[in-house]
Parts: C-alpha cells; sequence; structure tokens
C-alpha cells in the first residue's frame, strides 16, 4: 500500500527546501487548512442550518443565524488572529483591511488577502462552492499595524495562493511558487491528503467557461472567441463544450485538471469586470501559470497589475494557455479592425 501523504507532512518535508524559512509560512497554510476543515463542517450543514435556524433566526444556541459567507469569513479570521504569522486580513466581506494588533499578531510577516465563499449564489442549491486566499509579505515594518501599501501588492508578488473547492469532495489546492498541488480532505480522518501532486494544466483543452447569457452585453473579440469555440471544426476537437457553474473555484479547477478558458470579461454592466483582482483574481492567476496556464484582463498579464484600491475588479481570462492566447488574438483583431 502507497504511503499516505497529509497535507502538514508535506508542507514541513517542503519548508526543508528554503534554507531561511523559519516555519511561519507552514504554520499559516496549517491554520488555513483548520479553518478549511471548520468551513467544510458549516458548508455540509448548510440546508440544516436554514431548516434549525428557520423559526425566528436563531439556532438550538440561541444564536443569530448567519450567512455562510460571514461564517466563513470570521472562521478564517479566527484563524488567522491565533496563528500569529499574520499582521492583517483584507476580505471580500469587509469594507476595509483589518490590522491585527495584539501582541502575538503585530510582529506577524505575512498579509492574506482572501474570498471566504466564492459562488455563495450556489449555496442554497446545493453546487460546489469555495474560499480563495492569497498571502503576502508585509512591506510595513513588523511591530507595526499593517498599512493598506501591504495589500495593494501586485499578484507577482505572492508567497503563496490557492484555494479550497467544496465539491463532491473538498479539496485544498495551493503553491508557494514551485508548482502546484492539491490535497483531498479524507473525511473519515479529518485530514487533508495529497492526492493531486504537481498539477500541470494541459495547454489547450475544449471546455470554454462564460457566462454566454451577457454575451450582447461584451466588446465584439469575446463574441469573435465565443464564436470560434462553437465552430465545427474536427481538426482542432471543435465545437468545444460550454461549462459554466457560476462558481469560479469550481470552474477554474476543473478546466484546471481538464483543460480549458475561463472567461470573465468587462461588460457594459460591469466596465471593469465583475471579479475581485485582490480576492479572487490574482490567487487564480499565480495558480494558473504556476500549472502551465495562463491569466490575464484581456490585455495584460493578471499579476503585473498594480492595484490602487482594495476591492478593485478586473477582467478575467484564465486557464489552458493556448486557449487564453488565442482568446486574445481575438480581442486585439477586432480592436485593430474597430480603430
Ligand atoms: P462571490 O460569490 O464571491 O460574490 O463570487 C461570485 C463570482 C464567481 O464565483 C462567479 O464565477 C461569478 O461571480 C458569477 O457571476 P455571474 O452570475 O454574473 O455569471
Ligand atoms: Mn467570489
Ligand atoms: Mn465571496
Amino acid at each position: 500500500m502507497s504511503k499516505i501523504t497529509t497535507l502538514n507532512d508535506f508542507v514541513l518535508e517542503r519548508q526543508k527546501d528554503f534554507a531561511y524559512a523559519t516555519g511561519e509560512l507552514t504554520n499559516l497554510l496549517s491554520d488555513i487548512a483548520v479553518a478549511s476543515k471548520i468551513v467544510n463542517r458549516d458548508v455540509n450543514r448548510a440546508g440544516l442550518v436554514d431548516i434549525l435556524g428557520a423559526k425566528g433566526e436563531t439556532n438550538i444556541q440561541g444564536e443569530e443565524q448567519q450567512k455562510l459567507d460571514v461564517i466563513a469569513d470570521e472562521a478564517f479570521i479566527r484563524a488567522f488572529k491565533s496563528g500569529g504569522e499574520v499582521c492583517g486580513i483584507a476580505s471580500e466581506e469587509n469594507d476595509d483591511f483589518v490590522a491585527f494588533e495584539d501582541e502575538n499578531s503585530i510582529n506577524g510577516k505575512y498579509v492574506v488577502l482572501f474570498d471566504p465563499l466564492d459562488g455563495s449564489s450556489n449555496i442554497d442549491v446545493n453546487v460546489s462552492i469555495g474560499t480563495i486566499f492569497s498571502i503576502y509579505r508585509r512591506i510595513s515594518e513588523p511591530g507595526t499595524p499593517a498599512v493598506l501599501e501591504d495589500f495593494l501588492q501586485k499578484g507577482a508578488d505572492q508567497v503563496a495562493a490557492g484555494y479550497v473547492l467544496f465539491g463532491s469532495s473538498t479539496m485544498l489546492v495551493y503553491s508557494t511558487g514551485n508548482g502546484v498541488n492539491g490535497f483531498t480532505l479524507d473525511p473519515s480522518i479529518g485530514e487533508f491528503c495529497l492526492s493531486h501532486p504537481n498539477i500541470k494544466s494541459p495547454d489547450t483543452g475544449r471546455i470554454y467557461s462564460i457566462n454566454e447569457g451577457n454575451l450582447d452585453r461584451c466588446d465584439p473579440g469575446v463574441k469573435e472567441y465565443v464564436q470560434y469555440c462553437r465552430e465545427d471544426d474536427a481538426a482542432t476537437g471543435r465545437p468545444y463544450s460550454g461549462r459554466y457553474i457560476g462558481s469560479l473555484v469550481a470552474d477554474f479547477h476543473r478546466n484546471l485538471l481538464k483543460g480549458g478558458v475561463y472567461i470573465y470579461p468587462t461588460t457594459n454592466n460591469w466596465p471593469e469586470g465583475r471579479l475581485r483582482l485582490l480576492y479572487e483574481c490574482n490567487p487564480l492567476a499565480f495558480i494558473a501559470e504556476q500549472a502551465g496556464g495562463l491569466s490575464t484582463d484581456g490585455h495584460q498579464r493578471t499579476l503585473d497589475i498594480v492595484p490602487t484600491e482594495l476591492h478593485q475588479r478586473c477582467g478575467y481570462y484564465a486557464g489552458s494557455k493556448d486557449m487564453v492566447e488565442k482568446s486574445m488574438s481575438c480581442l486585439k483583431h477586432k480592436e485593430a479592425k474597430i480603430n
């Protein structure tokens, strides 16, 4: 029987590869794993929580029922605060960043930016959802409160990033800039176990993921690419299959493993794009590139965008290298025709 490698074993093993590693990133990743297990438990009880909370909005302990995205946000914040490696967080659920000023955290080297629950419109209908996280080294001096500048770093400076997918099984996928590895939660032992070592995304695939309902609100180049995906061409395996779950994490994960492209372009009603650069696009761009894929905003590499605000949005084209390149060439081609 082959040996089971748990996430903790794996992270500790990898720590040895870094000469000056102090173990803080290792601890931070295990805090994320613990918070993920807590959220996993709550996600699995999502329907029951509603039943329990139906009368008067309180549960059996008399606590007010909360939306799962707030529950997830709090679970991760609690884990980061207690760990002491993180001096502050920014998340989709908080208007501003939160600096941890307690004695334990103020010396923390890292900041974490995250989307506590991605795909929240899918919670009530029992469809896959996820958590996305992004880790940076702080710029400000340890021992002082975290500042906005710590959070507005470009994606290329991420120290680590990843996501947790609450799907038919629960998976944690992460990278510290040295490849991508995936771990599946074995509920019988409560551990994430290495199931997808060294994930490489195929250079091309047969899946395109876009909310096609928005197509008439998109740039002509996006329409041209979707038209290309739908054309019949046996040599290139077209038409491709359209697959859109509406949970970015789930769509991205499928395309990462099978080959495909995920597109959320700028549209008339989302002129800056719908997805958030810091909590969604950057961490997944880091994973995409580490797996051999690409990520852009339609024009430039996602990881090179210098953020100016926490909740900044951007267009998003991520996945298999050849497919992202093709979609960008359609955008360029149409722009050239218009100008
Ligand atoms: P969130 O639930 O964190 O707000 O994110 C939802 C995102 C993403 O997960 C998904 O791909 C996209 O919004 C879906 O948007 P549309 O419903 O506009 O297609
Ligand atoms: Mn999201
Ligand atoms: Mn969210």
